[in-house]
């Protein structure tokens, strides 16, 4: 079943053609993994299919609902939620606040006096679920600027997941950490995605091994078109992506993580679904 669509999507920036053409589906189940270099258009990507960036032109429909320029409230209510490249931390909110603010969009309800809100026994069982979650139960009071970079991430798609969407985006979630925090990161959301029952994920990302490990599926894009979108066996045959997109030297090799499948792309076992 597909979840979210996107056909011919272009977004011009004056001159500048961010995406030029660009189809897309997830559909229900799906890991999918966005690649391509500098200013391929991942982001504006991502901010196309989640609202944020109205296309020049093309179609983009979640749950065959259109959702062009829809506003957070209403994909948060459709069933869409995201994660930025950039993490935003309120910056005079504790973690346990943020988390709240989160869970009264999906609640409905309309932000009041954080006094009040603590009372509100239904925000804070959706606030420690989601902290449980993502092993932020014991920072809620801390103030979220002061986490150390890992745990800004992980709030950032905490708030998401505490939406309880059935599709999330995330831009990059690990940006920024280091190798061994990124880990934790991963294998972090993708067990929450699994125990809150979300049904697709779309992630952009730079590290291969990340990008292969998880992925059901690999888009790569080049100046704003679709170069490549398949399996990662797939997209490590293909010459052409392999050149252009991730280099040589990017790809993971030998010492690959073991969730990564080296076998050729005919007679494979099936791959590894992370939300299976
Ligand atoms: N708000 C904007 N205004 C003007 N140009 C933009 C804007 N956002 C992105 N671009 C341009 O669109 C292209 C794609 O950018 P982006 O989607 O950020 O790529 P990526 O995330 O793959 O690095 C780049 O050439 C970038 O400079
Ligand atoms: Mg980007």
């Amino acid at each position: 079943m597909t979840l979210l669509e996107a056909v011919d999507v272009r977004k011009f920036y004056g001159e500048t053609c961010a995406l030029d053409g660009v189809s897309l589906r997830v559909d229900a189940g799906e890991f999918v993994s966005i690649i391509g270099p500098n200013g391929a258009g991942k982001t504006t990507l991502v901010n196309v299919l989640t609202g944020l960036t109205v296309p020049t032109s093309g179609r983009v429909t979640f749950k065959g609902v259109d959702v062009v320029g829809a506003t957070p409230v209403r994909l948060a209510r459709l069933g869409m939620a995201r994660s930025f490249q950039l993490v935003t931390i309120f910056p005079g909110l504790s973690v346990g606040e943020t988390l709240a603010v989160a869970a009264l969009a999906r609640l409905g309800r309309s932000a009041r006096p954080f006094t009040a809100l603590a009372r509100d026994l239904e925000v804070r069982a959706a606030v420690d679920d989601v902290a449980a979650l993502f092993g932020l139960a014991d920072k809620l009071g801390r103030a979220a600027r002061t986490l150390p970079q890992g745990d800004k991430k992980l709030l950032d798609v905490a708030s998401a997941f505490a939406l309880h969407p059935d599709v999330i985006l995330m831009d990059e979630p690990t940006s920024g950490v280091s190798t061994a925090d990124k880990t934790v990161i991963m294998e972090t959301l993708v067990q929450a995605a699994r125990r809150m029952g979300i049904r697709a994920i779309v992630l952009v990302e730079h590290d291969m091994d990340i990008v292969f490990g998880y992925s059901d599926r690999i888009v790569a894009l080049h100046q704003g078109r679709v170069l490549a979108d398949a399996t990662p066996a797939a997209i490590r045959a293909d010459a052409a992506v392999v050149a252009t997109v991730l280099g040589i030297a990017a790809v993971p090799g030998p010492t690959q993580p073991a969730t990564v499948s080296n076998s050729p792309p005919t007679g494979e076992p099936a791959p590894r679904t992370p939300l299976q």
